[in-house]
C-alpha cells in the first residue's frame, strides 16, 4: 500500500486532484469510500475540530483505517482546520496521516513559528514510527464556515496569496501541503461563489515546492475547478456541498419513510452523499 504522500506526488504528475471530504458519521464515510471505489480513486477523510470532537479522534482514525486494511484501499485520514499545536500532536498520536495547523488568522510570522512547530514534531513522530504524516499549513483568511451563507464573509478571500509570500511560507516552515488564499472561500455563497484565479494558482505552483490544496471547494464551478487542478491544485476540499446533501436526503427520507430504524431512513442522505463524492472525483481525476 503506498502512503499519502505517493498518492499527491502521482496526482502532481498527472496534473489531477484527490478530493478530500469531510464527514461527522459513518453513513457519509461508507458513501465517500464507496464513490472513491467505484473510480478506483485515493481519497482523504477530513474531520475538523468540531467534526471530530463530534465522531470522537480516535474513533475517526480507527474508523479510516479499518476500511483501509479490510480493503486494502488507500483512504486516508486528515485533521482539518486545527489551531493549536496541542491539538495536532492529539491526531498525530492518534495516527492520522495529515494534519492542517491553521494560522490564517495569525500574523505571518505567527503562522510560520506555528506551522514550523508542528513540522518537526509530524515529521519527528513520522521517522520514529516510520509512517507518512504530511503537514499542511494556510495563508491568507478565506472565511470560515462550511454553510450555507448569504454573502461573503467580511474580510473573507480578500488577502490573496502572492507567488512571493508563498515561497517564503512554504520554504521558512518545510510545510509538505499549502493552501492558498486564490479566490475560494469556505462555504457556499446563496448568489454564487468568487472565481478561482488559476493563473494565480499556476505562479504559486511554479514558485513553491508544496503540494497545492484548494479550500473551500463547493459552491465552484466545474470550469473553475477543472481550470484550478490543471494550473497546480493536488487536493480539493468539499465539505458544505455534502452537509447539504446530507440534509436534504434525510429530510426527504424522513418525509416518506415512518420507520424509527435509522439503518432504514439512512439510506437517502448516505447515496445523496455517494453522488456529490462521486461527480467530485470523476472531476477532480479528470474521468
Ligand atoms: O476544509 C474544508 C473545506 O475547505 C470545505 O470547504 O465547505 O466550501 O466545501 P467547503
Ligand atoms: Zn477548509
Amino acid at each position: 500500500m503506498h502512503n499519502l504522500h505517493d498518492y499527491l506526488e502521482k496526482a502532481k504528475e498527472e496534473n489531477i486532484a484527490i478530493g478530500h471530504f469531510n464527514i461527522s458519521n459513518i453513513e457519509a464515510l461508507w458513501a465517500i469510500y464507496e464513490a472513491a471505489r467505484d473510480l478506483k480513486q485515493p481519497v482523504i477523510i477530513g474531520v475538523s475540530e468540531g467534526e471530530r470532537k463530534f465522531v470522537g479522534i480516535k474513533q475517526a482514525a480507527s474508523l479510516v483505517q479499518s476500511i483501509r486494511n479490510e480493503f486494502d484501499y488507500p483512504i486516508f485520514i486528515n485533521a482539518d482546520h486545527t489551531h493549536d499545536v496541542n491539538g495536532v500532536k492529539e491526531c498525530i498520536d492518534a495516527g492520522f496521516d495529515s494534519v492542517m495547523i491553521d494560522g490564517s488568522k495569525l500574523s505571518f510570522d505567527e503562522n510560520v513559528a506555528m506551522t514550523k512547530e508542528v513540522v518537526e514534531y509530524a515529521h519527528h513522530i513520522a521517522q520514529e514510527e516510520s509512517r507518512t504524516v504530511l503537514v499542511e499549513a494556510e495563508l491568507g483568511y478565506i472565511g470560515s464556515s462550511s454553510a450555507l451563507l448569504d454573502k461573503i464573509p467580511e474580510g473573507a478571500g480578500e488577502d490573496k496569496t502572492t507567488p512571493e509570500i508563498a515561497k517564503k511560507f512554504t520554504e521558512e516552515t518545510e510545510v509538505d501541503i499549502f493552501a492558498p488564499s486564490v479566490g475560494n472561500i469556505h462555504g457556499v455563497v446563496k448568489s454564487g461563489n468568487p472565481h478561482i484565479d488559476a493563473s494565480l494558482v499556476g505562479e504559486i505552483a511554479s514558485a513553491s515546492d508544496a503540494y497545492l490544496v484548494l479550500h473551500g471547494g463547493s459552491g465552484i464551478t466545474d470550469e473553475d475547478l477543472r481550470a484550478g487542478i490543471e494550473a497546480g491544485i493536488s487536493i480539493v476540499h468539499v465539505n458544505t456541498e455534502i452537509r447539504k446533501a446530507f440534509r436534504d436526503g434525510l429530510e426527504e427520507s424522513l418525509e416518506r419513510n415512518d420507520s424509527v430504524a435509522p439503518y432504514k431512513y439512512m439510506d437517502v442522505p448516505r447515496q445523496k452523499v455517494y453522488d456529490v463524492v462521486y461527480n467530485k472525483i470523476k472531476l477532480f481525476a479528470g474521468l
